[in-house]
């Protein structure tokens, strides 16, 4: 089979699936792979990496949370193995895949990853640190894992401030040429919102909001 059929196999098997999750996929929906995969292609170009492993990786790195709520990408291993091979792909290619997902992960990757993994990388980071995102998802995203905006100040300022001062939080140049001022603009609003929650007539105001069920 070509690698165009088995991609386009694919993203019909993975629309099917997100589709009847939409609801439960506040974050990590369909519109998000849509645009993680287009955004990767650009990155991919650009560094010379595999399009065909980096559209496919793109397409399946969030599976986990199709299979559970709040979870890390291992946790879909073979819920991806099955889709892969249900749309055509080898066990080899499927191996491929699963690494340059693994190596992408935001709590883990480091200095020494492949083109596919920063390309996959770079395009993740980017829904995180778009402008719009703040105000039109995170609300979802703590909706969608159930968790509070003092979990989420926490895991986004632990993991990603390290990453900004490494300079890995975008590994191509034209991610951080075009990006990196939006990124650092987001990260400055989680280390504000990490300290705002310190302030106890805040959250004093936020458990009011909670019991009132604004929030
Ligand atoms: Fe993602």
């Amino acid at each position: 089979m070509k690698q165009k059929s088995k991609i386009n196999n694919l993203t019909l098997n993975l629309e099917k699936v997100y589709l009847k999750k939409s609801k439960k996929l506040l974050f990590h929906g369909w519109h998000h792979i849509v645009f993680v995969k287009n955004k990767a292609i650009v990155f991919a170009k650009s560094i010379n990496a595999n399009l065909f492993f980096v559209e496919s990786a793109a397409l399946v790195h969030d599976l986990n949370y199709i299979v559970k709520v709040n979870s890390e990408p291992e946790e879909a291993n073979s819920y991806r193995n099955n889709i892969l091979i249900k749309s055509g792909y080898s066990d080899e290619e499927i191996i491929k895949i699963e690494n340059i997902i693994m190596e992408a992960h935001t709590a883990i990757r480091n200095q020494n990853i492949s083109n596919e993994g920063k390309s996959l990388s770079d395009a993740d980071t980017l829904f995180k640190s778009l402008p719009i995102t703040p105000i039109l998802f995170t609300n979802n995203y703590i909706k969608q894992n159930k968790i509070d905006i003092q979990k989420l100040a926490n895991k986004i300022t632990s993991e990603q401030n390290k990453l900004l001062d490494e300079g890995i939080y975008f590994y191509t140049d034209l991610a951080k040429t075009k990006y990196l001022n939006w990124a650092k603009t987001n990260l400055a609003l989680w280390n504000n919102v990490k300290e705002s929650l310190e302030d106890k007539s805040i959250s004093e105001m936020l458990k009011i909001a909670e019991n009132l069920k604004v929030l």
